[in-house]
């Protein structure tokens, strides 16, 4: 069954594909610890400096964002009620001591004053709406002038699997055709720079973070390819079936074939991590080449 036609109850309502459950939340935690210090490397905010994260979810990448920048100032921003609420019980119990500004807002329509911040941290949000660039120019609006994004997406495209498996890459597929079916996109990683550029940004610098797993690197194969990477296509399989994109027999080849590449093959990922600058118009620098 195409996507086109697959009924939009089978979609998550409010676009966010892989939807609000405890398990959820748990994966969205392992997956911040694990790539903490693979995606946040190199990002530091002064102490003083406002700072907005945008989409924290379940506060999972809050946590490290308090840890490389105590002194700064943090407003962390959802549009899901009942993540920012996990968000705040999981920052009192990791970091009891942090003053953090929660609130509860649509990326679209941000409640925050022209040139409020001076910073902006958006990490696996961009990949979930309707229209990213709009929402980086929306975005754009609340930084100051020569106040800096970073936008931190993956893409399901660069998973290199071993062995290799046309099961594994149709589990792999629904995930991305589900995703694509509620208004986001699963390939978004490789778009950020002009994604970025056509937002207005300048200074656009994007460095590509790559994950290798193999049973040399058990922390990677637990951490990465099962608890991260298989947990988070493991997800989407009722709304897989329910829509026929794939018969169980098939999902559950599929999955098991996953499996293989974390029990004695080898996975490899690659995340997209961009740094840009709020210019004023019409000082649009070109981007830096290294
Ligand atoms: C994959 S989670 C990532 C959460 C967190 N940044 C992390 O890396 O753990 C995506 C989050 O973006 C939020 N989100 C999606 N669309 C949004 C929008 N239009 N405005 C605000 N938040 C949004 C979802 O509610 C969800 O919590």
């Amino acid at each position: 069954m195409d996507i086109a036609t697959t009924p939009s109850a089978l979609v998550p309502a409010v676009g966010y594909v892989h939807g609000y459950s405890q398990r959820e939340g748990r994966r969205l935690g392992d997956q911040a610890d694990t790539l903490a210090q693979l995606l946040h490397a190199g990002t530091t905010y002064p102490a003083g400096s406002r700072v907005l994260e945008l989409g924290c979810g379940v506060g999972a990448q809050t946590v490290h964002l308090l840890r490389s920048s105590p002194g700064a100032h943090l407003v962390a921003v959802d549009q899901s009620e009942e993540s920012l609420a996990q968000a705040r019980t999981h920052v009192a119990h990791i970091a009891p001591e942090a003053q953090v500004e929660w609130c509860r807002a649509d990326v679209f329509d941000l409640p925050f004053a022209d040139a409020e911040f001076d910073h902006a941290f958006v990490c696996f949000v961009l990949e979930h709406v309707t229209d990213p660039r709009r929402a980086l120019a929306r975005l754009r609006r609340v930084l100051r002038p020569g106040g800096t994004v970073t936008v931190i997406e993956g893409d399901h495209g660069s998973a290199v699997l071993h062995p290799d498996s046309a099961h594994a890459r149709a589990v792999i597929d629904c995930q991305i055709r589900l995703q694509s079916a509620a208004g986001g996109n699963a390939l978004l990683g490789r778009q950020l720079q002009p994604l970025l550029a056509g937002a207005g940004y300048g200074g656009v610098e994007v460095r590509p973070r790559t994950v290798y797993a193999d049973r040399t690197r058990p922390g990677w194969v637990d951490g990465f390819t099962r608890s991260t990477f298989i947990a988070m296509v493991e997800s989407v399989r009722d709304n897989a079936l329910a829509a026929a994109l794939i018969t169980p027999a098939d999902w559950d080849r599929g999955i098991a074939d996953l499996h293989r590449t974390a029990h004695d093959g080898t996975f490899h990922y690659t995340f997209f991590k961009a740094v840009a600058v709020n210019v004023p118009a019409g000082h649009v620098r070109s981007p830096r080449l290294s």
